[in-house]
């Protein structure tokens, strides 16, 4: 059954596993819409949501943002370094101080993985929880903007193929991806240092030296160092690193035609990708910036429906 994409209705948006391939595709097909220019209906009544951004962001913290404001919400600044955090206020009291005062959505990006759990549990917490990246568990808002760039460059998913490069293993986006790009029927492909591969991935695709997948994928998925995850083992020269495992202009020049270059961003520049290449005619990485804005604007339409 295919959902009217104005009409998928959620609680809370916590994982992508826990959507439908109809509420994805629904999600997708809204951000479009709202890209195309569709005007929302405006909130029969007023609406508050909070941002609350334990580990930093500018994308998703300010594309909430906008998108929030762009749906007519009150959105209530909420800054982690002069709340009362800093007293030792645990994240679950603090959500609950939040609900309490009448917060109807909190936008959470949090260190620990699977943090929401204990607050959907929580008989008191009403407030609908969207999860803006929990540690290296999960990233969905940034999973849909993905695909909603992947979907408007091609058409659809199924047959694709896509190679997720880098450090997989501490990346949320990576492990979103994964599992929604292959239950949409794309063959996922994996490079990158192998100590940033696991087993487990096997699940999704297949690890492969990056120069076999270059000329055979239609998108690269890039991702970023992350440098705040590591625990000092895993050290490569910015210069051997892009050497190794990035993408350089030789490397783009043995691309597919048609390929395009995709990076959650931020983006280590002439680490992951050649300087030159970010802004280059294949890249996609700001069109991803400006899809989170709409695909944000569909969650959030989605979590006010499932208030109506
Ligand atoms: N892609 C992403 O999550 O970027 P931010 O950390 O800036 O939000």
């Amino acid at each position: 059954m295919i959902i009217p994409s104005e009409q998928v209705s959620l609680k809370h948006l916590l994982t992508v596993e826990a959507l439908s391939d109809q509420e994805v595709m629904g999600l997708i097909r809204r951000g479009q819409e709202f890209k195309n220019g569709v005007q929302w209906m405006p909130q029969r009544r007023q609406y508050f949501a909070a941002n609350l951004f334990f580990e930093n962001s500018t994308r998703t913290h300010k594309s909430f943002d906008v998108a929030e404001r762009r749906l007519g919400l009150e959105v209530i600044e909420f800054d982690i370094t002069t709340s009362s955090v800093q007293k030792g206020e645990t994240l679950y009291d603090t959500v609950l101080t939040l609900s309490a005062l009448g917060i109807d959505i909190a936008v959470i990006r949090h260190g620990d993985e699977n943090y929401y759990d204990e607050l959907i549990q929580s008989k008191t917490i009403q407030c609908s929880i969207v999860n803006g990246g929990d540690g290296s568990g999960q990233h969905p808002s940034q999973c849909l903007l993905d695909l909603m760039t992947i979907y408007q460059e091609f058409d659809g998913f199924n047959g694709l193929k896509v190679a997720i490069v880098g450090d997989i293993t501490h990346s949320r986006v990576a492990k979103s991806n994964m599992q929604m790009l292959k239950r949409l029927g794309t063959e996922v492909y994996f490079s990158g240092p192998e100590i940033w591969y696991d087993e487990s991935f096997e699940v999704y695709g297949h690890y492969q030296p990056l120069d076999e997948l270059i000329p055979e994928m239609d998108v690269i998925m890039l991702l970023r160092v992350q440098h705040e995850r590591h625990d000092g083992k895993e050290s490569f020269s910015k210069e051997a690193y892009h050497r190794e495992y990035g993408l350089t202009i030789e490397r783009e020049a043995k691309m597919k035609k048609s390929a395009i270059i995709m990076h959650p961003a931020p983006v280590n520049r002439d680490v992951e990708i050649a300087d030159s290449l970010v802004e280059s005619l294949k890249s996609r990485i700001v069109e991803q910036m400006t899809n989170g804005v709409y695909v944000r604007m569909a969650i959030l339409e989605a979590i006010l429906n499932g208030k109506a």
